[in-house]
């Protein structure tokens, strides 16, 4: 008969946790900075409009405003202010003309062409006809609308002329908070750098170079700071995109692909965005620099019919 003498301590020691491997950049959770406004901002009561967030730090429903005709300049003051503190502004129903949609954009200063898009009733308007045999573009993917222009257009104004019978949606994300929530070190190797933009990535998988040769002299690459100021709010917004950002200046390409494949994913960051399921009519208004947007492409072959008009921007600095 055997008896098992006790195994002593020292020979039994306490479990471990076993290694295991974290993937470099895989792990984004716990809490946000989710400021909506700068914050020396001060809020004040909207007394000419109605503003129903949408979102905790992007995208309002605005009510009780009629867009068909010139703003007086206290709805003006308001709507502006709204703008910059929401990012997106929704108009259920508007339903305006092209040219009462193009005068509504105006207010806020003169439109832009874009030779890359298929064209409305006017130069002014890009047409976004999903069920037409015209070469489309696409959208769903996240970016800014003309990075590749030295003045990136300062703001959109789009209307869905022809909704699918579900989805469609438009999402917009929040870059101030984009920005707000990069990890100090991240921030640090950032600070001064710039990126170069190109129409070239964007559209080369729309359009054969016969098409694009022709631009590439009236576009030619352009730098931008990575990290941009909004010129109206000071905030910091992180301003690289998927669309049109090619390369980090002075990073060999390893490091700038990397780096620029963990800036654009925080626009992926569900606490940063708004996503908005249009009706016929409904009017969208973003401010293309404090935001990305992606269009959900989830409706086909049904048609999904939009407008839009953009308002000319600044130099980002
Ligand atoms: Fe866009």
């Amino acid at each position: 008969m055997t008896i098992a003498t006790p195994t002593p301590a020292s020979e039994n020691p306490a479990p471990t946790l076993r290694e295991a491997r974290v993937p470099e950049g895989g792990m984004f959770e716990g809490r946000r900075v989710l400021r909506r406004v700068p914050e020396d901002w001060t809020e004040r009561p909207y007394e000419h409009i109605t503003v129903v967030p949408q979102g905790r730090v992007i995208g309002a429903e605005i009510r009780d405003v009629d867009l068909t005709g010139p703003l007086a300049p206290a709805v003006f003051e308001e709507l502006n202010r709204a703008f910059l503190e929401w990012k997106v502004l929704f108009f259920r129903g508007a339903d305006l003309t092209p040219e009462q949609q193009a005068a509504f954009a105006k207010q806020w200063g003169p439109l832009e062409t874009n030779p890359l898009l298929a064209r409305g009733s006017s130069d002014e308007v890009a047409r976004f006809d999903k069920g037409s045999s015209a070469v489309p573009t696409f959208e769903n993917v996240w970016h800014v609308d003309v990075t590749f222009r030295e003045r990136p257009a300062m703001g959109a104004v789009l209307q869905l002329r022809e909704v699918p019978p579900v989805g469609g949606d438009t999402m917009w994300a929040d870059m101030a908070a984009a920005y707000d929530n990069l990890p100090d070190e991240v921030k640090a190797r950032i600070d001064g750098a710039t990126a170069v933009h190109d129409f070239i990535p964007g559209f080369r998988r729309f359009y054969g170079d016969e098409k694009l040769i022709p631009l590439q002299d009236e576009f030619p690459p352009v730098e931008h700071p990575v990290v941009r100021t909004h010129p109206e709010t000071g905030r910091k917004l992180l301003f690289v995109n998927t669309s049109f950002t090619t390369h980090i200046v002075g990073m060999d390409r390893e490091e700038s692909d990397r780096l620029l494949a963990y800036l654009v994913r925080q626009a992926h960051t569900p606490e940063f965005q708004v996503r908005f399921s249009w009706r016929q009519g409904d009017i969208a208004f973003w401010d293309n620099r404090a935001t990305q947007h992606y269009a959900v492409d989830d409706y086909f072959p049904h048609r999904r019919l939009a407008e839009r008009v953009a308002i000319a921007g600044d130099r980002p600095f």
